[in-house]
């Protein structure tokens, strides 16, 4: 893999503070020479996110995330390393110096976004243009009465009914036939070989990602014609799997809760209403990809799909793979309206905002109780209190305590003590589960980045401070190579261990850190990586002396036999049986 060089990552590091980056995306407090916040990659309501100005990096004492800058950006923006340093010197005004086949590709990649942006540019003309438009005008703005600022907003464009329209446009500003065909812009007639245009006598939908590239389009007939959409196809520049239409915009008010729709009507309608947060697969199923990118951004989702049975069963499908990322999902039902564009259109903004904001959870449950008996009262109060206490906001819960208190005709005191007390359980209950799981991963069970540590803890609880001493000193490993001093790969007995140690050893001479090692890893791997130096840092011996006395540790340790499965089991019952005998009278 090509390297983005040593001097470019240090200039990008030195021009963007982590602290100011951070601070754009969630309010930091000072606390010494260090700032806290409220982690933005879990749910947690006393900061545990700390900055650390001083080596430019960050760690979360809850769930261990951690890195630097650039790790954050690929966390936070969703983008793979070369996508986070990109963003970063863009958002420095650096230009980036890469080597030549790597900028030859990157090259033709921003030629692309290029066009595409001249291609949206052109279509939204297009449709601006009485003599061109009128057709795509009449349909976007009468028949579905979005409004100007709306279409402005979206940069919602018309392709005129024409064969070679665009390809003139694109060829006079000096993109080739063969370039505008790569990217889906035209098609190549088989008669002729001539370009012809792709879209044509359809209102242009352009799919800008997060970073503000327009990377496809989709256009959709103005009558009932098939096919209603054509999209652009997948390119090593875009993949459909992995891009939400209109994320660019929700992104920024999505942390709470997206609204995930069908299709870009229903995407937009709801943009118009005031919810900013809805986003779309593009005409496919949601996958895997999709729902993790929406788990970067959001702790929930609301399924909004269409109301016929097509789509209440690709909504379970979506609850399902919501769920197998670790999201929390809810499946909207409408009534009287076949998707939430006509349902808004329909019955307004407001009633939307009813059905998302639970009151017809609660009202489900009003429904399903016979509150005229003191029995189906408490059960209904019961249930009620739940969904209050699980609502992501204090105004919320008051919204939701204030009906409930009506309805019942119960003090609202009364209930708001009730959820209070739920609240605090389930906080505590929280708590507990997450203390559990550090245990848990600090003895390297459900250890998913060094899944090798259990079968021989020892010899891993070495190997991770010796990387924790090489992060902290790379100068150390540095010396060794020049005395040829430096042990080989094979004495780190974790797969993990070893792949870290061989991507320090491939720096020869050159000086490594998490940031430079980041670019072959996983965020999850980087996170690890932040915490062993930082437990490294936390200790006052980190000396030569005891890298050699850790490397001669190592070596015995792995010498020994691994431990089977079984043995392991068998050990950890005798351990928990002893501490069990110890503790009782
Ligand atoms: P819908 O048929 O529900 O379209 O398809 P829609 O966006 O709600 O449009 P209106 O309201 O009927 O005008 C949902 C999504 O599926 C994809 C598109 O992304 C569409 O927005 N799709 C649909 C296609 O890609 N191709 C098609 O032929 C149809
Ligand atoms: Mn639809």
């Amino acid at each position: 893999m090509a390297r983005i060089s040593e001097e470019t990552i240090n200039e990008i590091k030195l021009r963007n503070d982590i602290e100011d980056v951070v601070n754009a995306y969630l309010p930091l407090k000072r606390a010494g020479s260090n700032y806290v916040g409220l982690c933005p990659f879990h749910s947690e309501k006393t900061p545990s996110f700390t900055v650390f100005p001083a080596n430019g990096s960050f760690y979360c004492f809850g769930c261990g995330a951690g890195g630097d800058v650039i790790s954050f950006i690929r966390r936070a923006e969703n983008l793979d390393y070369p996508g986070a340093v990109e963003f970063l010197a863009r958002r420095a005004g650096i230009t980036l110096v890469l080597d030549d086949r790597d900028a030859a590709q990157q090259k033709k990649r921003r030629r692309t976004l290029e066009m595409n942006r001249e291609a949206a540019a052109f279509f939204h003309a297009c449709l601006n243009d009485p003599a061109l438009g009128a057709a795509g005008m009449a349909y976007l703005r009468d028949k579905r009465k979005l409004s100007m600022a709306l279409i402005r907003h979206f940069g919602l464009g018309f392709a005129p009914d024409a064969f070679g329209r665009l390809t003139d446009f694109l060829r006079k500003k000096g993109y080739q036939d063969y370039e505008m065909a790569d990217a889906f812009l035209c098609g190549v007639s088989r008669q002729t070989g001539r370009n012809f245009d792709y879209f044509r006598n359809r209102v242009i939908f352009p799919i800008i990602d997060v970073t503000g590239d327009v990377v496809a389009f989709g256009g959709r007939v103005m009558d009932d014609s098939v096919p209603k959409y054509l999209n652009t196809s997948d390119t090593p520049a875009f993949k459909k799997s992995r891009t939400l239409f209109a994320l660019n915009f929700a992104k920024k008010c999505c942390a709470e809760q997206m609204i995930l729709c069908e299709g870009y009507m229903d995407v937009i309608a709801l943009h118009g209403a005031g919810f900013e947060n809805a986003v779309a697969t593009l005409g496919t199923a949601i996958t895997p990809e999709h729902a993790r990118l929406m788990k970067r951004y959001t702790k929930s989702v609301i399924i909004s799909y269409d109301a016929d049975e097509a789509g209440q069963r690709a909504a379970d499908k979506a609850f399902r793979q919501l769920g197998a990322v670790g999201l929390e999902a809810r499946v909207l039902r409408m009534n009287g309206a076949k998707d939430p564009d006509e349902y808004i259109r329909s019955f307004g903004a407001d009633a939307f905002r009813r059905l998302l904001e639970g009151a017809f959870r609660l009202e489900g449950i009003l429904r399903n109780n016979d509150i005229t008996t003191t029995d189906g009262k408490v059960k209904a109060l019961e249930a009620l209190e739940n969904v209050i206490a699980a609502a992501p906001s204090a105004a919320r819960r008051e919204i939701y305590i204030g009906i409930v208190s009506e309805t019942l005709a119960i003090g609202a005191d009364m209930i708001r003590r009730d959820v209070e007390k739920k609240i605090r359980s389930s906080d505590r209950a929280q708590k507990r589960a997450e203390s559990e799981r550090i245990i848990l991963a600090s003895q390297g069970v459900g250890d998913r980045v060094n899944v090798d540590f259990i079968k021989n803890p020892q010899a891993a609880a070495c190997e991770e401070k010796i990387l924790g001493i090489l992060l902290l000193h790379p100068e150390y490993l540095t010396k060794a190579l020049r005395e040829n001093a430096a042990p080989p790969p094979e004495i780190f007995f974790t797969a993990f261990g070893r792949k870290i140690y061989e991507q320090m050893l491939s720096y020869q001479g050159e000086n490594f850190d998490i940031s430079r090692l980041g670019e072959s890893l996983t965020v999850e791997e980087v996170d690890r990586l932040t915490e062993l130096r930082m437990r490294r840092e936390a200790l006052t011996d980190n000396t030569e002396a005891l890298l050699s006395s850790l490397l001669e540790t190592l070596r015995g340790a792995t010498r020994k036999k691994e431990l089977s499965t079984e043995e392991l089991i068998r050990q950890k019952r005798e351990a928990a049986q002893k501490k069990k005998n110890q503790s009782s009278p």
